[in-house]
């Protein structure tokens, strides 16, 4: 009597475990479906945006920057602020979406280095409202690499990519420094940076208002794998060069002619508009 109860027990729970199953079973899957209908489309936008050969890292000298601006007056360069600083580092694709929020305690951390390295040069826009938009509009395409993936991670490399790619140092080492009288030639910079930053990086200037060419600005390709150059011929569709051109057409910015010097103004952080008096 005992047994029969117990196995009716055991039978009932197994009938309830079975019901139990079925409709786990069951949600489990609608979940599948629904997961992969998700998948499917994450994989079409893994295709679409994280297909990228080429990132460009640009680095601004913010000396050129403030002569760039339409109202000069909206130009600021903090104290602590004496060389190259980055503008950006842009995955060679559009960008996949602006939905991945960022937040000061993201980089909370890093802080004190960005301000320094990666300060906002307007002073209608904070530092930090600088790399939020940075992060939205090309850090978060870049996370479809392992090691891009965060905005912590993401900042963090291109601090070290800052490090690494020390654009002064390798001028001053040739004799090149910021000078108001001093033109230089874009192929003597060229030949200087070409072990350091590769073949073809952008050499851009603005024009200023006496006519002269500037420069401002230097976009370095890198590959996937953060190695300076990228063979954009190897990009199927190509079409690497093209957008950047189209992007420069938005860009206040233009390679430096090479049949016409250009200067390499110094950072005056009292008149940074006015960095010749
Ligand atoms: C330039 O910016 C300053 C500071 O925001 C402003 O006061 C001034 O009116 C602006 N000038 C022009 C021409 O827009
Ligand atoms: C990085 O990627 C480039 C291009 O794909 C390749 O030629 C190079 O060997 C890679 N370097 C390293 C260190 O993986």
């Amino acid at each position: 009597m005992e047994m029969r109860c117990s196995l009716l027990v055991v039978v009932s729970t197994a009938l309830l475990l079975l019901r139990l199953s079925v409709v786990m079973v069951t949600a489990g899957g609608a979940r599948e479906a629904d997961q992969h209908g998700r998948r499917g489309s994450a994989l079409q936008d893994e295709k679409t945006f994280c297909s990228w050969r080429c990132l460009m890292f640009t680095l601004q000298w913010p000396g050129g920057f403030c002569l760039s601006l339409n109202n000069q007056s909206l130009c600021r360069i903090p104290p602590s602020v004496n060389g190259w600083t980055i503008h950006g580092l842009w995955p060679q694709t559009q960008s996949c979406c602006r939905c991945w929020p960022m937040f000061p305690s993201d980089v909370q951390e890093l802080e004190e280095e960005l301000s320094e390295e990666w300060p906002s040069l307007l002073k209608s826009r904070t530092s930090f409202t600088f790399w939020r938009e940075e992060w939205q509009k090309h850090g978060s395409t870049a996370a479809c690499v392992e090691g891009l993936n965060s905005p912590l991670r993401y900042f963090q490399i291109c601090l070290k990519l800052r490090a690494q790619l020390d654009i002064q140092r390798f001028l001053e080492d040739a004799g090149i420094t910021p000078s108001c009288d001093q033109p230089y030639q874009v192929e003597d910079v060229r030949r200087v940076l070409a072990p350091h930053l590769g073949d073809h990086p952008e050499i851009q200037c603005i024009t200023d208002e006496q006519g002269r060419q500037v420069w401002f600005q230097v976009k370095i390709p890198l590959s996937r794998n953060l190695t300076v150059g990228c063979d954009s011929h190897a990009e199927a569709g190509g079409g690497f060069w093209e957008k950047s051109a189209l992007d420069s057409s938005t860009s206040p910015g233009h390679p430096c002619p090479s049949k016409e010097p250009f200067y390499y103004v110094p950072i005056e952080h009292q008149q940074p508009f006015r960095p010749c008096g």
